[in-house]
């Protein structure tokens, strides 16, 4: 029951309607017994400012940043933590002492749910597609671990200039080309962990374009997009025996970091997932009428 003493978090962003954060977090208060709620706020642009005040004066315990807020954020929060700093974004603000302080867990998020599958990316070559906000958060905790990391991007220029970055600031092993380049086949056979950082893959995009020939058992495949759940790119890692790990393992890992952030308390990630099963199959049941 929501009472005087209920503490709330809540979400920003711009759509949020499709947002599992809802579904997961309040899971996850629930089973950890805390009297708190998650409320998701459809903020636009023009609001942040304006929204961001009024999650002060609400004594909004904690929040979660969507697009496209990730970067505007930076200017309304009192501190920003060093990761979150680099990368440039933020996508958890946690209220400490009246002061708001906004953290990044997209990273932490990919390296736990590649931990949790068994494919930990210490030593390991990486091949990651995508270089947008997504990626580059991933990338900046991945790249620090792996032994060597292939950035490749439709638009070669945001790659390069991530990769420089990278070396600059890691000493990382970082190189980069173009997502036409004709070497993908030998990218993809030479890496241990192969991420899909980019939008490519989503209802209604085109696949990244890797061949199910090129996967093989002992690789790990991440897959970031989560509409669906089960993409054409996990399809072939599975048809390969290569080791899967969901948009949705990220996001429960992502969720659960947050959450951690907010109550100093371990998520339970079981029902959180449980939580996100339900709901897709009320979806699908809708869905089929
Ligand atoms: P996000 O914050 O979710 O990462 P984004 O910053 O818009 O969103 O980045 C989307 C990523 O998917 C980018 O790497 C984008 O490539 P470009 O930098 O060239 O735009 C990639 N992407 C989106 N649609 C794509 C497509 N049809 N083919 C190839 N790459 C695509």
């Amino acid at each position: 029951m929501i009472s005087g003493k209920t503490a709330v978090y809540g979400l920003i962003g711009d759509p949020v309607d499709h947002s599992m954060s809802p579904v997961i977090q309040n899971a996850a208060f629930n089973s950890a017994g805390i009297d708190a709620v998650y409320i998701p706020f459809h903020v636009d642009g023009s609001g942040l400012k304006l929204a961001i005040q009024g999650l002060r004066a609400l004594k909004v315990r904690g929040f979660n940043v969507m697009a496209p807020h990730k970067v505007n954020v930076l200017r309304h929060i009192d501190k920003v933590e060093s990761l979150a700093a680099d990368i440039g974004s933020v996508n958890t603000v946690v209220r400490e002492d009246g002061q708001l302080c906004g953290y990044n867990t997209d990273g932490p998020g990919a390296l736990n749910a590649l931990e949790e599958a068994g494919a930990s990316p210490h030593g390991k070559s990486i091949l990651i597609f995508g270089a947008g906000g997504a990626s580059q958060a991933i990338i900046y905790t991945l790249a620090q671990h792996a032994s060597s990391t292939v950035l490749l991007n439709r638009t070669v220029s945001k790659a390069r200039q991530l990769a420089a970055h990278l070396r600059k600031r890691f000493k990382a092993n970082v190189t980069c080309a173009s997502l036409s380049t004709k070497q993908i086949k030998s990218f993809v056979e030479r890496a241990d962990i192969v991420v899909n950082a980019s939008s490519m893959g989503m209802k209604g995009k085109a696949n990244p374009p890797i061949e199910g020939n090129w996967l093989r058992q002992g690789q790990c495949v991440l897959d970031i997009v989560y509409d669906p759940v089960q993409t054409k790119l996990l399809d072939l890692a599975g048809a390969a025996r290569a080791i899967s790990v969901t948009g949705l393992d990220m996001l429960v890992n992502q969720g659960a970091c947050s959450f951690e952030l907010w109550t100093r308390r371990k998520a339970s990630m079981g029902e959180m997932r449980h939580a996100i099963a339900q709901k897709l199959l009320a979806m699908e049941h809708a869905e089929s009428g």
